[in-house]
């Protein structure tokens, strides 16, 4: 009788899943876009497709918004959350970001409230740089990386994915378009150490790598949101357009002709 209950909770998350249900990020506040939530969603179901049960660690958890599908997800066996709990945080965009209450208290009261199963999270209010890979164990499958939105913090952090994530797992970062330098580091080493891996864009703002030779990023339900991957990719260049307006104020424009006609003379 338990056994069918579970096969039925079980069957009833998939189904959810299947579906790229994002009524599974209600509960509580996320800084992700509905398509954010959908790639993430095909990320969750890929990856719980090839391990079951599977583990997930996350880097910036903030209120527990990312962290809510996996905490419901019976097949989740361990969620990992690193945030070291600042006060305000440095951002490549140049401001410093200010989280006011952030405490890991707060996020483990909301995933309850939310009906997740807190027990199977484990908490480590300190940076990647700082924690031990060896307390990660078992190795996580499934990494999502939305911390500090710096190059350097994204480098670090990607380093420790490298050292603590199961062989073939996925690492995901959100807002691929602020930390594009980062990003960009990360697949130039992979290249100059010729590892074997997979990468992507997901809608909207989402930069999927796939560790080994594996085809996770080829799965149907991730196929069928890289279909979209127009759309973030659209949303990403116009949020940096700001920087584009402010280059093409007329002071600017006035020095750049003054400048073309001192060289042309
Ligand atoms: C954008 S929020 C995360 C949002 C969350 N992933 C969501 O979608 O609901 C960023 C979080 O990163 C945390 N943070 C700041 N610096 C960090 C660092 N160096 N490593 C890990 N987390 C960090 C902050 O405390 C904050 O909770």
């Amino acid at each position: 009788m338990a056994d069918d209950s579970a096969a039925t909770t079980d069957d009833a998350f998939a189904a959810r899943l299947n579906r790229l249900d994002t009524t599974m990020f209600d509960a509580i506040p996320a800084e992700l876009t509905p398509w954010d939530r959908r790639s993430l969603l095909a990320c969750q179901q890929v990856v719980r497709r090839r391990w079951s049960p599977y583990r997930y660690l996350e880097i910036g958890s903030h209120l527990g918004g990312s962290l809510q599908p996996h905490v419901l997800d019976p097949r989740c066996a361990m969620a990992h959350s690193i945030d070291p709990r600042p006060a305000r945080q440095p951002d490549a965009r140049g401001h410093r970001f200010g989280y006011p209450g952030n405490s890991t208290d707060r996020m483990l009261a909301n995933l309850a409230a939310a009906g997740g199963q807190t027990d199977r999270i484990r908490c480590y209010e300190e940076t990647s740089a700082s924690l031990d890979p060896s307390t990660i164990a078992p190795k996580p499958h499934l990494c999502f990386v939305d911390g500090e939105h710096t190059d350097a913090a994204v480098l670090a952090d990607f380093a420790f994915c490298q050292r603590v994530i199961a062989p073939g797992g996925l690492v995901v970062f959100h807002d691929a378009h602020i930390i594009y330098n980062g990003l960009d580091a990360i697949v130039a080493s992979l290249d100059r150490a010729g590892a074997a891996y997979s990468a992507c864009h997901l809608p909207d703002t989402l930069f999927a790598i796939e560790l080994g030779g594996g085809t996770l990023l080829e799965e149907t339900a991730v196929a069928q949101v890289r279909r979209e991957s127009y759309r973030g990719y659209l949303l990403s260049l116009r949020a940096t357009d700001h920087y584009r307006r402010f280059a093409n104020r007329w002071l600017f424009r006035a020095f750049r002709k003054a400048k073309a006609r001192f060289s042309r003379g």
